[in-house]
């Protein structure tokens, strides 16, 4: 079967454009111009690539970008403090605190402590039952991002069977929600499996929509997909490399040459998912700067 590849990249940099001309009417009509700042504790690789990418975005949509970045070993006392800066800077639209966070920090502690006003992550348990409640708020940028690349596509979701491998907070979680919603973008029905399901792969199989976000490198083999199925991948593994320059590689949760044949569409990695977090990020951002989200 021919396959379409769903071109993240392209649709990412198409929303950026469109971030970017909305800035330039702000501050063309003597508007501020939109602040994103991110707190980056500590040095994991994944993450300096994924917050260097997020603060690079700002500079090219025209926003104003802060990084703040703490030690490993920093304390959950003072990663507060920072946190409560942040909420208290009229000029900081929203900001992140780019996970995961070191052990001896209670994660959970500061994703409450953002005002969820400026929580354009919508991780913030205020934004997250907003979500579920149909409210408005701020989508988590993962799973907004893959909505939005369902409909660039025009790919039907309702009535739908979905299959969401994965339950984080980030992605599986609120991915689940957002397909089961009685909206446009949802009305599918929606299976959520995760690492205590059994026999995932009757699951998977009869899924229309499959939706990897567990994290496992090409977890996701040909036997466990329907023949023209969508696929979308969300995993971003750095896996070792003899082949490139950094000595590592992007891996999905998909084994993609034996998957993507059997699609209808689905996301490459790297240029499928992880370039819309990014572009919806910036688009929260500029939600919360306009304060349509919050007013
Ligand atoms: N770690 C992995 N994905 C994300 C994300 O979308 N936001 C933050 N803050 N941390 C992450």
């Amino acid at each position: 079967m021919a396959f379409q590849l769903i071109d993240g990249k392209k649709i990412s940099l198409e929303l950026q454009d469109e971030i970017a001309a909305e800035v330039q009417k702000l501050k063309a009509a003597g508007m501020k111009t939109p602040h994103l700042a991110a707190i980056l504790v500590g040095n994991d690789g994944g993450s300096e690539t994924y917050v260097a990418s997020k603060i690079k975005a700002c500079e090219k949509v025209g926003f104003k970008s802060t990084l703040i970045r703490l030690p490993e070993y920093v304390t959950e006392e003072k990663l507060l403090q920072t946190v409560h800066e942040l909420n208290n800077d009229p000029d900081v639209d929203g900001f992140i605190v780019q996970l995961p966070l070191p052990r001896q920090i209670n994660e959970h502690k500061i994703i409450e402590a953002v005002k969820p006003e400026k929580d354009v992550d919508g991780f913030h348990p205020i934004n997250v039952g907003r979500m579920v409640l149909n409210l408005p708020c701020y989508v988590s940028a993962t799973p907004y991002g893959i909505v939005h690349l369902l409909h660039k596509y025009n790919i039907e979701t309702s009535g739908k069977h979905c299959v969401v491998i994965g339950r984080s907070h980030i992605v599986g979680s609120p991915m689940s929600i957002l397909m089961a919603k009685n909206t446009s973008l949802g009305n599918s029905t929606v299976t959520l499996c995760h690492s205590k399901t059994e026999n995932l792969k009757t699951h998977t199989r009869s899924a229309d929509i499959l939706i990897c976000a567990l994290g496992s490198p090409e977890f996701v083999t040909a036997d466990m997909v329907k023949e023209g199925a969508v696929v979308i991948d969300v995993g971003t593994t750095r896996v070792a490399s003899a082949e490139t320059k950094s000595g590592f590689k992007l891996k999905g949760d998909v084994k993609f040459d034996e998957v993507a044949p059997k699609c209808s569409y689905i996301t490459p990695v790297p240029g499928g998912v992880g370039p819309m977090t990014i572009a919806s990020l910036l688009k929260n951002t500029l939600l919360a700067a306009k304060r349509e989200v919050y007013p």
